[in-house]
């Protein structure tokens, strides 16, 4: 399945993404983490991107979609793929949608985890994410077996630095002044899960599955069928 997960700041995108790529295998494509590893090797790419980043605003569209068009194009992305944070506007979702039809591929979902603003700065300045990995915690909801250190590697975790309050604020209102039209573009193609986002994390994990599930029979006689296999192989609980 080739699935989009959009939403506001801190609705947990990430997490699930994380937890349908450690379950069923299909890579997590995430712009945030991509151009936050540009901007920690100083590339070009990073160097551009980061001071929009630090303010909380968005990066360029034609720097994002060629680093999605050039992720996508790999081969673990040939069976499905996982989009974290990106399309974030109509532009990104059309340029999208029409570079898959130029590889004869299209989207199955688009989830949006839909969450109110005052859920959403309890979440991201309580969020944690290891210096080294990445992996995300959170002070209250998600705690580490060791508070400060990942559970995967060790290595302590940090505070992320667009987390502050007032940069939390900006990201959110970006979000709200910009996604509606794409999410509209989704529901008229039949494409839009909407998920409640304050649902605990396994309940949002086990909505998404039912309804990937319920699609999944059309994508198993495709070429897609080792994402369906993957889906059908592990356990839903
Ligand atoms: P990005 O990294 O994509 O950040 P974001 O969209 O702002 O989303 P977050 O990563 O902050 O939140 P999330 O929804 O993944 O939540 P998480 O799962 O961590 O983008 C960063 C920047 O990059 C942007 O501001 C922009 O500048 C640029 N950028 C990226 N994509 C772009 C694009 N397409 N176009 C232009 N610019 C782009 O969860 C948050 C916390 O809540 C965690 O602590 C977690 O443990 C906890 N939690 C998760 N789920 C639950 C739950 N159900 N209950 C309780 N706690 C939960």
């Amino acid at each position: 399945m080739n699935l989009v997960f959009t939403g506001p700041p801190g609705a947990g995108k990430g997490t699930q993404a994380a937890m349908f790529h450690a379950r069923h295998g299909a890579p997590h494509v995430s712009t945030g983490d991509m151009l936050r590893e540009a901007v920690r090797d100083a590339t070009d790419l990073g160097e551009r991107a980061s001071a929009y980043m630090r303010r909380g605003d968005l990066v360029p569209d034609e720097l994002v979609d060629a680093i999605v068009r050039a992720r996508l194009a790999r081969e673990d992305c040939s069976s499905g793929f996982i989009l974290d944070g990106y399309p974030r506007t109509l532009q990104q979702a059309r340029v999208l949608g029409e570079s898959l039809a130029r590889d004869g591929r299209r989207l199955d979902a688009a989830v949006l985890f839909a969450i109110r603003d005052e859920v959403l700065l309890e979440r991201l300045v309580g969020r944690r994410v290891c210096v080294r990995c990445g992996a995300t915690y959170h002070l209250s909801h998600k705690r580490p077996r060791t508070a400060g250190r990942c559970d995967l590697d060790g290595m302590a975790l940090e505070l992320r630095k667009d987390d502050d309050a007032e940069t939390v604020r900006h990201r959110v209102a970006v979000f709200r002044e910009l996604t509606g039209p794409m999410v509209e573009y989704y529901r008229g193609e039949g494409l839009l899960l909407q998920v409640d986002a304050e649902l605990p994390i396994l309940k949002i994990y086990k909505e998404i599955r039912r309804f990937i599930d319920g699609r999944s029979p059309r994508s198993r006689g495709r070429a897609r069928g080792v994402w369906a296999a993957r889906l059908g192989a592990a356990p839903i609980g």
